[in-house]
């Protein structure tokens, strides 16, 4: 198992949970947690390791090599678990090619990294959205073809394969794991669940576009980091590995849901809430 972690993108939704199961559950020594700060960071997420010996912080961007390649000479890094990205479609319509900067040359400033410190195993952290749409029947496996619809899919499936290219032509040692749509705590409120939650709590119209019925996977944020820190350990170099929750579900289907549990928690009658 790798003892000394250096985590990108820790401050953000997902990177946050999988630093905090790592350190609630001992499973190293020491973990940087490098991160730009973006709009979607958010300290908060990490405040309940700040103080622990075993954390360490660090403001940047995973684009500055020198930076990285500095932590990970000064803190004996063993394993680099690649979380940073910019993560909404809907952002990715509007600004592809900050998507196309961070999510792709991001990663490749990394694997450069780790091409000078070869002993450094990779984890990518990527989406089942580069398989596609989900039909109403079946899910992806690691045998599915790569068809992103989305510029955020496009940008992740280019960094896969800018992942699986460095390990295939220079020996590097990695892992690649596909996960399905989060829930969970610390979530910016941009994504669907938040957003609908925070809709129905201040009474509001439902925010739904489309006619949602784009099916998608769902699992718990700290399933996810369990899953990835299982990986680390028991995973073989060169394997890709999709995670989900085995819940597929619409958005209609989500919201039904979500007006069901935030009826019972606010004693509001169901209907009034859904009109
Ligand atoms: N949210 C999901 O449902 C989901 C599902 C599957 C895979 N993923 C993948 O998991 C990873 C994390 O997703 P998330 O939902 O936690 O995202 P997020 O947007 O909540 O967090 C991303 C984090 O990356 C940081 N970051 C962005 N650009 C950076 C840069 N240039 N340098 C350093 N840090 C930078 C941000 O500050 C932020 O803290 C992403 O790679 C995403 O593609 C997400």
């Amino acid at each position: 198992m790798f003892k000394r972690l250096l985590v990108t993108g820790g401050a953000g939704f997902i990177g946050s949970s999988f630093i905090r199961y790592g350190l609630q559950h001992s499973l190293c020594e020491k973990v940087v947690n490098l991160d730009l700060l973006t709009y979607a960071a958010n300290l908060e997420n990490v405040a309940s390791v700040a103080t622990d010996p075993r954390y360490l912080f660090v403001q940047g961007d995973i684009r500055d090599e020198a930076l990285v390649e500095k932590v990970c000479v000064d803190e004996g890094i063993e394993a680099i678990v690649h979380f940073a990205a910019e993560s909404h479609v809907d952002r990715s319509i509007v600004n592809p090619s900050l998507f196309f900067d961070t999510n792709v040359k991001g990663t490749l400033h990394l694997l450069e990294v780790q091409r000078r410190y070869p002993f450094v195993h990779f984890h990518h952290i990527s989406t089942d959205e580069v398989y596609g749409s989900l039909s109403h029947i079946g899910t992806f496996n690691e045998e599915s073809p790569c068809k992103p619809n989305s510029p955020y899919a496009a940008s992740k499936a280019a960094s896969d394969h800018a992942v699986r290219a460095y390990g295939h032509t220079y020996g590097l040692p990695y892992t690649l794991s596909h996960c399905t749509n989060n829930y969970g705590p610390c979530q910016y409120g941009e994504k669907l669940i938040p957003r609908m939650v925070e809709a129905l709590c201040d009474k509001k119209p439902l925010p739904l576009y489309g006619n949602g019925l784009n099916v998608r996977d769902w699992i718990f944020v700290d399933d996810h980091s369990a899953a990835v820190w299982c990986i680390l350990e028991k995973g073989k170099k060169g394997e890709v590995y999709d995670i989900g929750g085995e819940c597929e579900r619409n958005n209609r289907e989500i919201i039904v849901q979500l007006i069901e549990i935030v009826a019972k928690i606010t004693s509001e009658d169901p209907n009034r809430l859904r009109s």
